[in-house]
């Protein structure tokens, strides 16, 4: 700026967070979701799930259809995949393909109560522009366990993938693959306990938020030293579900009930969007759970 004046130019103070916060930057994405028309906890293949509790089946429907139209309002694209009766778990989409750079890596299931939803989606996938979608030979829960950073595919194992599932993503999908030890069972998926914020860019890493006590010592010490400035999440937090959220580099959809979680989101430049998913979470699902990513 010239001085063209004798004026004083007052030079207000910058609030320091607005000097070390990068830009927050939205991606439009690609979402694939099953609606819970099927679905039911009638079976318990983890902690959260008991069969005896009520659940309000048409509570989760409306749940989730508002999740999806927060999606739709963010300007995202979402594709529908049919729901099969007798596989209530199928809204947990995420559970059934890892894509990344157009490579797909269909799922294997550990519980047999969910084995066929695999084939359903691997259909979907050889329909609408995957014709290559491979399969795993070993157990594979697919975006449960597998988060994308944007640089490396960061792979949980412990209560459901296998960890030669790991090796074999690597293989198929061409990318690094860093193992993560999972050691609380209410945490039994990679997705409970850790959520990518923002992917990695030339310039900044991956921004991530995860809640350590659900990793190894070790798992936790390899965490700190790759992203040195995560969010770490309180016990409430992640006991909502609330690291399973879904976020664009931007946005982030999260348990309404995460507001530690949240209000750390926010002061680092998000804006955070919160969801009701109350009867989504009786099966130990939530917003990430329902949403497969297509990285085209
Ligand atoms: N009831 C399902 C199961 O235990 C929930 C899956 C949640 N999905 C997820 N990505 N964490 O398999």
């Amino acid at each position: 700026m010239t001085a063209t004046t004798s004026t004083t130019t007052l030079v207000l103070p910058v609030p320091s967070a607005a000097v070390s916060t990068p830009e927050r930057r939205r991606t439009t994405r690609h979402y694939l979701v099953c609606e819970p028309r099927h679905f039911a906890v009638e079976y318990s293949i983890n902690p959260w799930m008991d069969p005896s509790a009520p659940l309000d089946t048409d509570l989760a429907l409306a749940q989730w259809r508002a999740l999806v139209e927060v999606y739709e309002a963010l300007g995202h694209r979402v594709s529908r995949i049919a729901p099969v009766p007798g596989l209530p778990d199928m809204v947990f989409a995420a559970n059934s393909g890892t894509v990344v750079r157009g490579r797909v890596l269909g799922a294997r299931f550990r519980a047999p109560q969910r084995a066929a939803e695999a084939d359903h989606f691997r259909t979907w996938f050889q329909a609408n522009g995957h014709p290559r979608v491979v399969m795993p030979t070993r157990v594979n829960e697919a975006e449960g366990d597998f988060a994308w950073t944007g640089d490396l595919l960061l792979a949980g194992t412990g209560f459901r993938t296998d960890p030669a599932a790991h090796a074999e993503a690597q293989e198929v999908l061409g990318v690094p693959v860093v193992s993560l030890s999972l050691v609380d069972p209410a945490y039994y998926h990679l997705d409970t306990a850790l959520v990518v914020l923002s992917e990695a860019t030339p310039d900044h890493r991956a921004h991530i938020a995860y809640y350590p006590e659900a990793f190894s010592a070790g798992s936790r010490e390899a965490l700190r030293t790759l992203y040195p400035d995560a969010i770490l999440a309180t016990p409430e937090d992640a006991a909502c579900l609330g690291l399973n959220a879904v976020s664009d580099g931007h946005n982030v959809v999260v348990p309404r009930e995460a507001t530690h979680l949240s209000a750390r989101l926010t002061e680092s430049g998000y804006t955070v969007h919160p969801v009701d998913i109350s009867e989504l979470r009786k099966s130990g699902g939530g917003p990430k759970c329902c949403t497969l990513e297509i990285r085209a």
